[in-house]
């Protein structure tokens, strides 16, 4: 059997959060210790940029991410984990993949689509404040993902039709110039929940309502406390699966503590002593990750180590697979 190769991509837009641990970060790192898999873990710094246009968040959160994956155990003997922008090659194979992608399959990418209609229902022009890197965005993907020969690409449901872009354009390419990519598959983990943020809705950046994964302990308990309930009183029962807490606690216990815990709602545990125990559990999990994080937050030069190692090692896969792919498409050396 042929070692699967796993790849996923991480844009630096932001501060990790429980919902990225829960849905992503956790099972790439229990992943990376598999030895029937490749893994590829980078950094998406480059697809950052499309909306994060603040030098000094680029920085940061690049930072934190690389910290928060590390200090979690990531496995970077077996796993390659940099970042996109120290693998130039990724780049030059963005171009080439270009000048073959269809104008038509771009127009179709949600993302695109629903920036232009927001422009449209505010009565914009079409194209107001919409860059080409937002519109050639799939093909940045399509790039990181072909760069590998990646079989499996843990992905959310959001992120579905670039596999699928990524799958046509490889096909497209392989059909005009030969057989040369891959072509990747889409791995959604359907029974990993979608953890709900403090106000029941999905845990998002976007919607304002996240808990961040590194809060110092207080803050943690804090954010923790203010994630909304109803106004049932203690004794009266409580149904777990209308809870944004109880789906909180349950996305980190035991089969046996998840147990417990409906047993307690249907109990009429009160909201403040289910909190606590949620607060409880999390804290335990993340404890050690903690010190290994705020030890590294101070000490950037050891993650930037990591990380020029893992492009060197990607690159040593990259140098060649893009010679192949130059030579392909007939740039070549003339003599
Ligand atoms: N677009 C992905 C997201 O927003 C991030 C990403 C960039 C990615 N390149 C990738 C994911 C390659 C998987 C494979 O989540």
């Amino acid at each position: 059997m042929t070692k699967r190769t796993v790849l996923t991509g991480i844009t630096t837009t932001g501060t990790p959060h429980l919902g990225n641990y829960v849905g992503a970060i956790k099972p790439c790192i229990q992943a990376s210790h598999d030895e029937d898999v490749q893994s590829y873990y980078f950094l998406a710094d480059y697809h950052a940029l499309v909306k994060n246009q603040d030098p000094e968040l680029m920085r940061r959160s690049t930072l934190e991410i690389a910290a928060t994956w590390l200090a979690l155990g990531l496995d970077t003997e077996r796993a390659v984990f940099y970042r996109q922008s120290d693998v130039p090659e990724i780049l030059e194979l963005t171009w080439i993949l270009t000048c073959s992608t269809a104008k038509g399959l771009m127009n179709r990418a949600h993302a695109y689509k629903a920036a232009v209609q927001e422009n449209l229902d505010a009565g914009e022009d079409t194209d107001f404040a919409i860059t080409m890197g937002l519109f050639c965005y799939p093909v940045l993907m399509a790039a990181d993902i072909l760069m590998f020969n990646s079989t499996h690409v843990p992905v959310g449901k959001d992120q579905v039709q670039h596999l699928e872009m990524a799958r046509d354009i490889a096909q497209r390419f392989n059909h005009h110039y030969g057989e040369t990519f891959v072509l990747p598959e889409a791995v959604v983990e359907e029974h990993v929940a979608v953890l709900p943020g403090q106000d029941g809705r999905k845990m998002s950046k976007s919607y304002n309502n996240t808990i961040p994964l590194w809060l110092p302990e207080k803050q943690l308990r804090k954010a923790i406390m203010r994630i909304v309930t109803n106004s049932l009183e203690p004794g009266e029962p409580k149904d777990p699966d209308d809870s944004a807490l109880f789906a909180i606690y349950a996305a980190f216990a035991s089969p046996e503590q998840r147990a417990d815990m409906r047993r307690a709602f249907q109990e009429g545990v009160a909201w403040g002593e289910a909190k606590q125990q949620t607060f409880e559990l999390i804290n335990a999990e993340l404890v050690r990750g903690r010190e290994r994080y705020e030890a590294l937050m101070s000490e950037p030069r050891r993650i930037e180590e990591v990380l020029v190692d893992g492009a060197a090692r990607a690159r040593d896969w990259a140098t060649p697979f893009l010679a192949r792919i130059r030579d392909a498409v007939g740039i070549r050396r003339l003599a």
